[in-house]
């Protein structure tokens, strides 16, 4: 199977997926050398998201996983015209559990500007409870924060606290985190929004969608072997290496670097 996000950020979906599904095989990819994707046009993204997609088709992956909000915000549905694997994105699951779990009605996103300007989780939500008020904060310090070398640190937790405000204000009850990279910085947000907000991630949900999209189209493998990962980025190898290792806390052994140009040539 084939997982991409702009950077480290996909691995909490890559998690979800090795513990659901450990008898497949994975090639996750990152794109480091574009990163961030928040603060591009849509239209930029959808193009990224585009190539990328089409080159891990190419590598012979059976499913493709959308691991990026903004990418999924943006290309979701161009990018299951285009290829002929099945894609799967990170949004819908997302949306649905958020208005599943809030008992006021009242649902806060903490997102990328992209995701927030594509709309698509307030169509989603208001297509399942119309009368739900839903709040989106773009939170653009967030991912560069997290990609940095002290993603834990007093700044990270002063711009979770900022963006959390208005949410806190208007009393929302339930928090989609509307970016993969968020669950890396899980513990801040809980404290941040204390015991009494749902915080709804996508990694599980989007894990178990995947599963069962194999198992409904019989593509899954033997469930007695074990699944061989392989891990690409456009960026420096050794960095993606050591912070991939510290968010997955899994050995990553090897990390083949791609040229943004081959990802442009799929
Ligand atoms: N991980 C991405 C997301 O879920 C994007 C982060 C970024 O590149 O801005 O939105």
């Amino acid at each position: 199977m084939g997982v991409f996000d702009s950077g480290v950020g996909g691995l909490t979906v890559l998690h979800e997926c090795l513990v659901t599904m450990p008898h497949e095989d994975f090639v996750y990819l990152g794109d480091h050398a574009r990163l961030p994707y928040g603060p591009r046009p849509l239209a930029e993204v959808r193009r990224f998201a585009r190539e990328i997609a089409s080159y891990l088709q190419e590598q012979g992956v059976k499913l493709v996983v959308n691991a990026c909000n903004t990418a999924t915000s943006a290309a979701l549905p161009q990018l299951q015209e285009q290829l002929d694997v099945p894609v799967v994105g990170v949004i819908t699951p997302e949306a649905h559990a958020a208005v599943q779990a809030t008992r006021n009605r009242r649902i806060g996103l903490l997102a990328t500007e992209g995701t927030v300007e594509a709309g698509r989780y307030r169509e989603l939500v208001h297509a399942l409870d119309a009368g739900v008020d839903f709040l989106p904060v773009a939170c653009p310090r967030l991912v560069p924060l997290i990609e940095s070398d002290d993603p834990f640190g007093a700044k990270t937790t002063d711009a979770v606290r900022e963006y959390a405000a208005p949410l806190k204000e208007a009393g929302v009850d339930t928090v989609i985190l509307g970016c993969t990279h968020y669950p890396l910085i899980r513990p801040i947000f809980q404290r941040v929004f204390g015991r009494d907000v749902t915080l709804v991630f996508s990694a599980e949900e989007t894990a178990q969608e995947v599963a069962q999209t194999l198992a409904r189209k019989g593509y899954e493998n033997d469930p007695a072997r074990e699944g061989r990962y392989r891990f690409l980025t456009t960026g420096d190898p050794d960095a993606f290496r050591e912070m991939g290792a510290r968010f997955l806390q899994l050995p990553i052994a090897d990390v083949e670097h791609v040229e943004v140009a081959a990802l442009a040539a799929a």
